[in-house]
């Protein structure tokens, strides 16, 4: 299979990336626990836009919409089969829903909309560093006074380059992901060796800062998937 995106994979066989969520081998329900809890902590439930950016199939961000319901939800990706299922997952929302087929990075540039928080899953490390800034600075432009940036996302650590990062992960993949049929698996591999570039949490704090948002925390982490909140504004005691 060809892997010359980074978002082949999930154009051509989202049914595998629902297959590692199900066994919850990337922690997508602990994480995202996690992010309806922060949801649950926004003054502004049922008044709140969120953008999400490189959405999938919002199959894990649905229900923490509907327990926590925002005025308006957009969601942005490549995938036309994900978003097709995301119309599916979304669909009890009672809020006006638009799912966009765009590039996050265009998106997040050219909106002309404030948004009180600005969400992404798993998505942001398949930018280059130089699409990261970019990334940060369009949110900081973009997020209401109020605002939050949920970056949800693998993260290497301090002073560990990719490589080596890379090693580790796909050692975790090859000894954790053992219900993923081989085949499936290598896919998987080839697709993060590929192009996976996470950030270390002091770069992406370096870019926040840049970008206006002076308030940053690591809200959870297992292994390498962390949860991250970026704000301009003080963050609330969590
Ligand atoms: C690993 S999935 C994550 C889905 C969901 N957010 C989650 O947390 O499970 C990454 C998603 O980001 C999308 N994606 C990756 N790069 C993108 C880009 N530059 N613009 C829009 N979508 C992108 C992929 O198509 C895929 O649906």
């Amino acid at each position: 299979m060809s892997t010359n995106q980074p978002t082949t994979i999930f154009t051509q066989s989202w049914s595998l990336y629902d297959l590692i969520t199900a066994y919850n081998y990337m922690f997508h329900q602990e994480i995202y626990e996690g992010v309806q809890k922060l949801l649950g902590l926004r003054q502004d439930v049922t008044r709140y836009r969120l953008m999400d950016l490189g959405c999938g199939n919002a199959r894990f961000m649905a229900p923490c919409l509907l327990k926590y319901p925002p005025a308006y939800y957009e969601g942005v990706d490549l995938s036309e089969t994900a978003l097709a299922e995301a119309k599916t997952y979304l669909a009890p929302l009672t809020c006006p829903v638009k799912l966009t087929h765009n590039d996050l990075l265009t998106s997040i540039e050219s909106t002309q909309d404030q948004w009180d928080i600005i969400f992404s899953g798993f998505a942001v490390h398949h930018l280059t560093p130089e699409d990261k800034t970019r990334f940060f600075n369009a949110v900081g432009r973009s997020l209401s006074k109020q605002g939050w940036l949920i970056l949800v996302d693998v993260v290497r650590e301090e002073h560990q380059d990719r490589e080596t990062y890379l090693n580790h992960y796909l050692q975790f993949m090859r000894e954790t992901w053992t219900k993923v049929p081989p085949e499936q698996l290598e896919e998987a591999c080839t697709h993060v060796h590929d192009h996976d570039y996470p950030e270390t949490f002091s770069t992406l704090q370096n870019m926040a800062i840049a970008a206006g948002l002076h308030a940053q925390r690591i809200i959870s982490r297992y292994g390498q998937h962390y949860t991250l909140l970026f704000s301009p504004v003080n963050l609330p005691t969590i």
